[in-house]
């Protein structure tokens, strides 16, 4: 199916299934829980009866506003949800969350990695253009960060726990032109302010898409009991593309867009997901394999070994032995 078929079938035809899978016993944390998909995903796992979720955002204030409407649809009661500030664009952040999680909480049954950007113009965050840092370098930090509590679980209450990437279909179309860059620089050449252009986050979700599969390798959910996977929600109505917001903007929208709770069926599919889906991509809730644009065939293999490479050796001058824990 070509990107625009697969897309009139996404959007107008096809829905993912409504999760029934239960989350009873469960301790997930959502990232980017305060609006759109990471808020819908929360919405559904409360109703599928998880008992603790933490909502990891960057303002306490919207986290506890989404708190506030949770509990008011679902009558959940409040103490079974928790805001906890994590913001993407900072390492240290990330790393404090980390320690939080690994110190506090006396399980983790699942984490769904969700937060994301698109940015308009050049914004520096840490080292790199803000969407990279966002959507990638945080990402795959946090991944390997909270991927031994995620084992602690598996073996102390003998459940099978989750590692969910919220990537997308638009990985697809990523022309990622930085990747003619000499080795070893490719982040370097993401972090000049000259190649920032509206294909950095199809590139984002490429790069993530990529991380996701060498991760899910390095970590076999048969030695490890944690099933890593990558959802797509498909084209959903939610905050994401404020930077562009216009009439015409929010006209398309409404005329294409899937509702957030919707597409937020897929993360939390993703997060409770049979062993199968274990470095698998997800679109729709299906095993689908990401053969398409620059993950495709030979040339796709090497580019992924690539920014793997380099992925790891920029979390390693971040936290020196993340990579190896
Ligand atoms: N909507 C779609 O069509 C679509 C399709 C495919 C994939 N996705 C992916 O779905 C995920 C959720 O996006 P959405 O569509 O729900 O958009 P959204 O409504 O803009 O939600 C994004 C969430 O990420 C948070 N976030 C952004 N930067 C952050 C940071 N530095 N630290 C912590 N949290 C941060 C936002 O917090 P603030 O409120 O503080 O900004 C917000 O809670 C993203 O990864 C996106 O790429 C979306």
């Amino acid at each position: 199916m070509s990107l625009l078929a697969g897309f009139i079938y996404r959007q107008f035809i096809h829905e993912p299934p409504v999760p029934t899978e239960s989350y009873e016993g469960r301790t997930v944390i959502v990232t980017g829980a305060n609006q759109g998909l990471g808020l819908e995903a929360v919405r559904w796992m409360v109703k599928l009866k998880a008992s603790r979720v933490i909502l990891a955002c960057r303002s306490l204030e919207k986290g506890e506003a989404a708190i506030a409407d949770i509990c008011s649809t679902t009558r959940c009661p409040p103490e079974k949800l928790a805001v906890w500030r994590l913001d993407m664009a900072s390492y240290a952040s990330v790393q404090a969350f980390a320690d939080k999680v690994n110190s506090e909480l006396p399980r983790l049954d699942a984490i769904v990695l969700n937060a994301g950007v698109i940015r308009r113009t050049f914004h520096l965050a840490e080292d790199n253009e803000e969407t990279i840092t966002t959507n990638v370098v945080s990402l795959a930090l946090l991944a390997f960060l909270i991927h031994p509590k995620l084992r602690e679980t598996h073996a102390k209450f003998g459940v099978t726990t989750h590692l969910t990437v919220t990537g997308s279909e638009l990985y697809e179309s990523a022309s990622f032109r930085e990747r003619k860059a000499p080795p070893g620089k490719l982040f370097e050449r993401l972090a000049d302010k000259n190649t920032l252009s509206m294909d950095r986050y199809d590139t984002s979700k490429l790069l993530v898409l990529f991380f996701i599969r060498e991760f899910a390798t390095l970590y076999p959910v048969d030695s490890t009991g944690v099933v890593i996977n990558i959802v797509a929600p498909g084209f959903c109505g939610s905050q994401l593309g404020r930077e562009w917001d216009s009439r015409a903007a929010r006209a398309a929208t409404k005329a294409l867009a899937r509702p957030a709770e919707v597409g937020a069926r897929t993360l939390v599919y993703g997060a409770s997901a049979s062993k199968d889906t274990h470095g698998q991509y997800l679109p729709d809730c299906k095993i689908t394999q990401p053969n398409r644009g620059l993950a495709k065939g030979k040339a796709g293999e090497e580019l992924q070994k690539r920014v793997w490479t380099e992925l790891k050796t920029k979390l390693e001058t971040i936290r020196p032995g993340v990579t190896m824990a």
